[in-house]
Parts: structure tokens; C-alpha cells; sequence
């Protein structure tokens, strides 16, 4: 029989009793494929090249993959993030290698796009602070008044970035009659015009928008995009929202922004150093609400970025490419196309 193709889990897929850690990732359809044998790793972080020697694949939770992650035998022909950020990822060392970096931007679309919204609605709607006065009792019920909501029609929700999250952002705002701007320097504008969304300079946003959010991935161009002068643009009453990566925002001038009440408040599903210190000031304000880098996780969102990374390891493992790679100059090398031709033939 011929070599299968084998898949491997990044270890932190697994507790330490051995059990998944996300029960909603089906790995049936891996179980059920002809020709495939799949493992979990041991946990090391960074992946270490060692641990996939033996491996066509690598289905990668938060551990990183490094360049000194990559095997020399030049087996390794797929790496699959389960989620769309890769920045745990050297994906220059991936592309030198002729390794496709496959990410899963159909999984977390909607559940992301419901956590910014989320965040606009229990920010606006002072849900915590209602849920503590309620708590407090009579002395809560005497204050309520003190903590009016605001409402959202004609209000204008500006998102840094209209891609995959983005867009899904504003497709799912529209019965709240916002007005919708955006900034986006690689913006698809017929997407924009098609959701009735303004495209606008950086600083017009951050003075215009009621409701600022993150939706761009962490670059050197994007490090700390969010800064105390910008910040300093913002309205009084306008509140920042932050699910895409920590380090866009700069914390410090965040909390001080906070700390000052110089703008409305914040909802920060990441931060900038995860988990942070218990002595990070940002943790004492009453302003902020704050999530674990998980807010977005439900059993839709694990099962659909399960289910496109266990697609996109069946793609290769056919001599396809997978439906969403991120280093694209990657299929147009002769290892890559080789690597294909080789899988088309003993599995296509
Ligand atoms: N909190 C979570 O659990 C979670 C889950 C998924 C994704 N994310 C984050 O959300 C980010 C966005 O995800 P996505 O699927 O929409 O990615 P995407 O690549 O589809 O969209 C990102 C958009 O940002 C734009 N962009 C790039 N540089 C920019 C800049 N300097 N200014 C403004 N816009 C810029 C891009 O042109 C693109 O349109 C990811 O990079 C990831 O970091 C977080």
C-alpha cells in the first residue's frame, strides 16, 4: 500500500488527559478519507521541525510555526491556521519552503462580525453597568436613570478595514440604520459601494465615526495604527472596538484616554500582551468591556474553521489548492506545482 498522506494537530488541539480541546472540530472527515492518517503533536511551541518529518500536513491552533519549524526533507506541503490571523506564522519561511499557508476566513466571518456587534450593543446599552445596579438592588434601581443607553439610528459606524470581517460587519448592521464609513487602503471599492459604505482618509474616521472598530490584521504598518493623536480625534461620546489583534491599538494611550474619559468607552476582545499582567491598569476601569481573545468563539465558529481547514487539507492531499491561501506567489513555484502533480497522481 502507498505511503498515506499524514496530517498532524498542533498539540494545544488536545488537553493534557488527551482529550480535544474543542470538541465542535470534527475530525470525522478525516477519520472517513481514503488515504489519510492523521496525529496529534506533542505540545511545543514553536512547532519543532523534528515533530513533521514524517507529515504532508500541519493543522495549526495558536502554537507558532517558525522557520526552524519547517523539516529540511521537503515533505511538509501545507500548513492550515484554524482562524485567519497569521502572525503566529513566518509565512516568508513558508513560501521559501513551497508550503501553502491555507487560513479559514469562511469560519469566522459571521462569528466575528457578531462579536463586534455584540460589543456596539452592550457598550451602547450599558449592559454591564445595568447588570450590576440591578444587583445592587433598591440603591441600583434609584440610579438607573443615571446610565442612559444610546441609540444606534443615524449614529455612524466607521471600521478600519472592510475585508472579510468588515464587510460581514456592516452586511449585518444594516437594520440598525447607521451610517457606514470605512478605511481600507486596499479597500475593494465596488464591495464598499455595493454595501453602501464610505470609504474615508484615516483621520476623517476617527472624527467622524460614533463607533470605531478594528477589523485589519496586526503589520508593521498597522503596529500601533490606533495612537494617542488619533484617539485624540475621536468625539467625546464615541467608543472604540477592538477584535482584530492587540497590538493595532496602543494600550497605554488607550488607558489613559480611558482613565481621562475623554472618549465614551471601549470593547477590547484582544489586547496587547495576552493574558495581561493583573496589575495592567486597563483591568481597574469601568469603561472598558473586556474579552479574552475569545468572544467570537462559539460551536458554529470551531466547527467552521474545523471543517475549511480539514478542507483544505483534502484539497492538497488531491493535488487542489486549497480555497484560501494566504502566500499565493507560493502555487506559482515549480516545488509547489510538483508537489501537486505528485498528489493528483497517487490520490487525485
Ligand atoms: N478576535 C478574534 O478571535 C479574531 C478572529 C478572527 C480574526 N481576527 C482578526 O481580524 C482581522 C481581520 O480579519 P479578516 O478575516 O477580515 O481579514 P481580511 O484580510 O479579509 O481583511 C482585513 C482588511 O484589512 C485591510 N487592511 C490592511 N491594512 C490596512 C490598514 N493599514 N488600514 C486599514 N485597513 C487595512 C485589508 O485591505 C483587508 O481588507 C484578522 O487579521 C485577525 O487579526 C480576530
Amino acid at each position: 500500500m502507498s505511503e498515506p498522506f499524514r496530517v498532524a494537530l498542533s498539540g494545544d488541539f488536545r488537553k493534557p488527559d488527551g482529550s480535544p480541546v474543542y470538541p465542535d472540530f470534527d475530525l470525522e472527515p478525516l477519520y472517513q478519507a481514503p488515504g489519510i492518517e492523521f496525529a496529534y503533536l506533542e505540545p511545543r511551541n514553536p512547532v519543532q521541525a523534528e515533530q513533521l518529518e514524517r507529515f504532508d500536513a500541519l493543522i495549526l491552533l495558536a502554537h507558532r510555526f517558525t522557520k526552524d519549524s519547517i523539516p529540511p526533507n521537503g515533505r511538509l506541503a501545507v500548513v492550515a491556521r484554524f482562524g485567519v490571523g497569521y502572525d503566529t506564522v513566518d509565512v516568508e519561511a513558508c513560501t521559501n519552503a513551497g508550503i501553502a499557508l491555507a487560513i479559514t476566513p469562511d469560519g469566522v466571518r459571521r462569528p466575528v462580525a457578531v462579536s463586534i456587534i455584540t460589543l456596539i450593543l452592550a457598550l451602547t446599552g450599558k449592559l454591564m453597568v445595568k447588570d450590576r445596579l440591578t444587583r445592587e438592588g433598591a440603591a441600583g434601581f434609584a440610579r438607573r436613570g443615571e446610565y442612559m443607553g444610546v441609540g444606534l439610528v443615524g449614529l455612524t459606524l466607521g471600521s478600519i478595514g472592510i475585508g472579510n470581517i468588515g464587510a460581514e460587519l456592516f452586511r449585518m448592521i444594516k437594520p440598525f440604520d447607521m451610517k457606514l464609513i470605512a478605511h481600507d487602503p486596499y479597500a475593494d471599492r465596488g464591495l464598499a459601494a455595493e454595501l453602501g459604505v464610505e470609504l474615508v482618509r484615516l483621520e476623517d474616521l476617527f472624527q467622524r465615526a460614533d463607533i470605531v472598530s478594528v477589523s485589519c490584521p496586526l503589520t508593521p504598518e498597522t503596529h500601533h495604527l490606533v495612537n494617542a493623536e488619533r484617539l485624540a480625534l475621536m468625539k467625546p461620546t464615541a467608543y472604540l472596538i477592538n477584535t482584530a489583534r492587540g497590538p493595532i491599538v496602543d494600550q497605554r494611550a488607550l488607558t489613559k484616554t480611558l482613565q481621562e474619559r475623554r472618549i465614551a468607552g471601549a470593547g477590547l476582545d484582544v489586547l496587547e500582551q495576552e493574558p495581561p499582567d493583573a496589575a495592567d491598569p486597563i483591568l481597574q476601569l469601568d469603561n472598558v468591556i473586556l474579552a479574552p481573545h475569545a468572544l467570537c468563539w462559539t460551536d458554529q465558529c470551531f466547527a467552521g474553521n474545523g471543517a475549511a481547514d480539514v478542507r483544505a487539507v483534502l484539497d492538497v492531499q488531491h493535488g487542489r489548492e486549497p480555497r484560501v491561501v494566504v502566500n499565493r506567489a507560493v502555487l506559482e513555484t515549480p516545488v509547489w506545482k510538483n508537489r501537486l502533480a505528485g498528489l493528483r497522481n497517487r490520490f487525485g
